[in-house]
């Protein structure tokens, strides 16, 4: 407990008791296809299917004031004060707006003399509708009359459009109140959006009878007024105008009488009904047939249960008990939550990223990683999606759209290709089945350039690896293209001879994975021909990765060692040590003096740096390597996302220490209590991508949150690695380097159906051989890593694991 926030683990939440934070701490609300962004300060928008092309409501990310407007709701009082139940609109700290995130859904609690009102907002699991669900508790001991308006300013669906052509655009929207249903409806009819034959009738309705309401921004608002105190609810009526053109809002007033010691409940939906354009009729004939439903309270409580129940399986995949409480708490509640928004919105949506930026093709394959054990249908669906936007000659696209409103980007990487089998590796190992790699989607076309061709799932992984067998440099090494991880690395192959040492030790970890494949499907051929692959690949990095005292970085167009000590700046680089350790290549003293020189060279106290040192910018030199300041994302920020291999190599190599140190330095909650919150900025709740490094003077500012590969990754390290959980193709292995001082933990671990509770003591020195080790009462053996447990003594529906280490 602090002053600002409480975490409140058996609910899954926290609590923001001060709202004047230094930005918006968010949370997403959603049911796949209907989603919304909420702030703790009620900002926020909403988009269907695409925050593109169907923007359903606006928001303003970088303009003062910031974070606003939202899902608002004003009460009116008798005397003519105004408040709202969370902190914006009206901004009136005296009502002690809280905010309360929770997976799905984000509540406001305020009383305002002695009136307590509880703001629910979550979008219902069966139909595509935010709602906004009011309760009014009158504590006061006098009856109160208010009148209370829900707004929410309107978008126009095509957020680029908007802002190229958004002066225009506003002609060709319509809204209006439909008295039968007393709703508002709103069109957007410009003819030549993407997909008029679903393009969607947005809607918005209450539980209560209207008194007035709005569909017109400026005059519900006023020009010159303000959303803390619009022209309507000052004058205590909306005007009940209509949209025939201009800037569209949903504002509807409504009275509400409460005696002393009487509550009431009342309910907002905002919401779509597709294909409205081409079968207009019929889209408002659904509304009709719907909103009875919605205004029954006992079936909104019903699909808050389901929308609760879908989030508790989420959770039940993996439940671990620590001695430390912070990382529990990460490792239960807020990662695994995470997950989903990256599985969902990649890197494209948060309260800065407008969600333009199509899915990665680099980021789905990695966010999948930890969605696979908890939602493999999800994840295979993914990987079948990612597989289809490869190109015959095994590269693929960097960056593509489910929805296809975005161009998508075909620009060569050395890495794209080579996620995929890390995906199907950890869905393979996860499941058991090897059935969905035998069914065939297409290769991608581009341009014009149409393909008949189609291949299975694992044929499309081998043409990957064939891209890269087809694409070595001079050193035998991958040609680095326009990046391989690191956007930002193409800056020394600008001329396509610069070779990634990172890409090369990525091929062949994701050698290894398809090469376990190869065997658990008995694919010889494949198996024998992968194994060459590889140990060519590790020759080639043998070769020449070594810079003397760590691995260096890659080569450039003239062929000079890039991450090396000859180098005035960038002389390290982190990926390649810890991707040293994954990939195994490497003698013992070597993959250990590359993580010793990162510790030595890029930890800062609080997490490791990308590389160092920074390279210098504009104007103090001229070939800078990006233009980020020094201490700013790929050049010398802490980089969380690459901090999460470091983890990993740590457990690899057996030193429980530093991987827990480099675990635990970085999760937001402790990184907020070393920063404090004006520093850092960010939720604690939710991994970020970076952390700016000491070199620049806003060092712990905390950036890119929610939206980023460390989330994935930091579930896979703590739960596969440090708590070693780690499913393979053939069992389950269980090989945990946990710090010294822990007497053990346990966790209660989803394996394909069977739920395994797993008891592990720890009495002797971290990662020794066990003691014992019993499965269900009997015993296992133990290998030189922990156990495997086999996949065929796993098939019933629980099961018990005891170790003694
Ligand atoms: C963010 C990008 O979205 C991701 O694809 C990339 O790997 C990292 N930056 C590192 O450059």
């Amino acid at each position: 407990m602090n002053d600002t926030f409480t975490f409140i683990d058996e609910a899954r939440a926290i609590e923001i008791h001060d709202p004047r934070l230094p930005g918006p701490w968010s949370n997403y609300i959603s049911n796949g296809t209907m989603h919304a962004l909420v702030s703790h300060a009620g900002g926020g928008f909403a988009w269907w299917r695409s925050p593109l092309t169907y923007r359903l409501t606006r928001y303003r990310s970088h303009h003062q004031p910031v974070d606003s407007p939202g899902f608002y709701v004003y009460i009116r009082e008798a005397d003519g004060s105004v408040w709202s139940p969370a902190f914006r609109p009206c901004e009136r700290t005296d009502t002690h707006p809280q905010a309360l995130h929770q997976p799905g859904i984000t509540t406001f609690t305020a009383s305002w003399r002695d009136l307590k009102s509880t703001l629910h907002l979550y979008v219902l699991p069966d139909h595509d509708v935010v709602t906004w669900d009011l309760s009014l508790e009158n504590k006061s001991g006098e009856s109160r009359s208010l009148d209370v308006f829900a707004y929410t300013e309107l978008s126009q669906h095509q957020w680029m459009e908007e802002n190229r052509f958004g002066y225009y655009i506003r002609n060709m929207v319509k809204g209006w109140y439909d008295e039968e249903t007393q709703s508002l409806k709103f069109l957007y009819h410009e003819t030549n959006q993407p997909r008029p034959d679903i393009s969607p009738m947005v809607t918005f309705a209450g539980t209560e009878p209207v008194l007035s309401r709005s569909l017109h921004r400026d005059r519900f608002i006023g020009n010159y007024h303000a959303e803390r105190l619009p022209l309507g609810v000052s004058n205590n009526h909306c005007g009940n105008d209509a949209l025939s053109c201009g800037e569209g809002c949903f504002a509807l007033q409504h009275v509400v009488h409460l005696g002393a010691g009487q509550s009431t409940r009342m309910a907002w939906f905002l919401g779509v009904q597709s294909g409205a354009l081409v079968k207009f009729e019929e889209a408002g004939a659904r509304l009709a047939a719907l909103l009875p439903k919605l205004r029954d309270f006992t079936y909104l409580d019903a699909q808050r249960t389901r929308l609760e129940d879908w989030w508790t399986e989420h959770f039940s995949a993996f439940k671990a008990e620590i001695p430390d409480p912070v990382a529990e708490r990460s490792i239960n509640i807020w990662t695994p939550v995470n997950t989903v928004h990256t599985g969902r919105y990649s890197r494209a949506v948060n309260a800065l990223a407008p969600g333009i930026r199509a899915m990665g093709y680099r980021d789905t394959a990695q966010d999948m990683l930890a969605i696979a054990y908890r939602k493999p249908d999800w994840a295979i669906k993914s990987l079948k999606e990612l597989l289809a936007h490869q190109f015959e000659d095994g590269h693929a696209l960097h960056l593509y759209s489910l929805e296809g409103d975005i161009p998508p980007a075909d620009s060569l990487h050395s890495d794209n290709h080579l996620w995929p089998p890390l995906l199907a590796y950890a869905l393979v190992s996860e499941t058991g089945r090897t059935d969905f790699l035998e069914e065939s989607v297409p290769y991608v076309a581009l341009d014009g350039k149409k393909t008949t061709g189609r291949a299975t799932l694992w044929e499309h992984l081998l043409q990957g690896i064939r891209f890269t067998e087809a694409n070595l440099g001079a050193h035998q090494l991958p040609l680095t293209f326009k990046g391989d991880w690191n956007d930002i690395i193409g800056k020394f192959s600008t001329q396509g001879k610069g070779e990634s040492v990172f890409a090369g030790q990525q091929y062949c970890v994701a050698l290894d994975n398809l090469i376990r494949i190869a065997r658990f499907t008995n694919r010889k051929a494949d198996e024998e021909w992968l194994a060459d692959c590889r140990s060519r690949m590790a020759k080639a990095l043998l070769a020449h990765a070594w810079d003397g005292d760590w691995w260096a970085r890659g080569f450039d167009d003239a062929g000079v060692l890039v991450g090396s000590q000859t180098r005035p700046f960038g002389k390290i680089f982190l990926n390649p040590q810890s991707w040293a350790v994954l990939a195994g290549v490497g003698d013992r003293d070597q993959l250990l003096a590359g993580m010793d020189a990162a510790a030595e060279h890029l930890d800062t106290g609080f997490g490791l740096k990308a590389m160092a040192p920074g390279f210098k910018t504009f104007p103090e030199d001229t070939d800078p390597f990006s233009g980020y300041g020094p201490g700013c994302a790929e050049n010398g920020s802490v980089f969380c996302h690459a901090n999460t291999w470091a983890v990993i190599a740590e457990c690899l190599l057996g030193r429980p220490d530093r991987a827990w140190n480099y675990y635990s330095q970085l999760i937001p909650e402790n990184l907020i209590g070393q920063f404090g919150i004006d520093r850092y900025e960010a939720e604690p709740y939710a991994w970020m991508s970076m952390v700016t490094g000491p070199e620049n003077d806003r060092y712990g500012w905390a950036n890119t949150i929610h939206i980023s590969g460390t989330a994935a990754w930091m579930d896979v390290a703590a739960t596969q690695y440090i708590l070693g959980i780690r499913p393979e193709p053939e069992g389950l292995r269980i090989d945990p380097i946990i710090p010294p001082g822990w007497p053990g933990f346990t966790v209660r671990r989803l394996f394909s159906s069977c739920m395994v509770d797993i008891m592990f003591h720890q009495s002797g020195e971290p990662g020794s051989s066990f003691r014992w080790a019993t499965l269900d009462g009997e015993s296992l053996p133990s290998e030189e890593n922990g156990i495997l447990i086999p996949r065929n003594l796993l098939t019933g529906k629980r099961a018990a694991v005891r170790i003694e280490a």
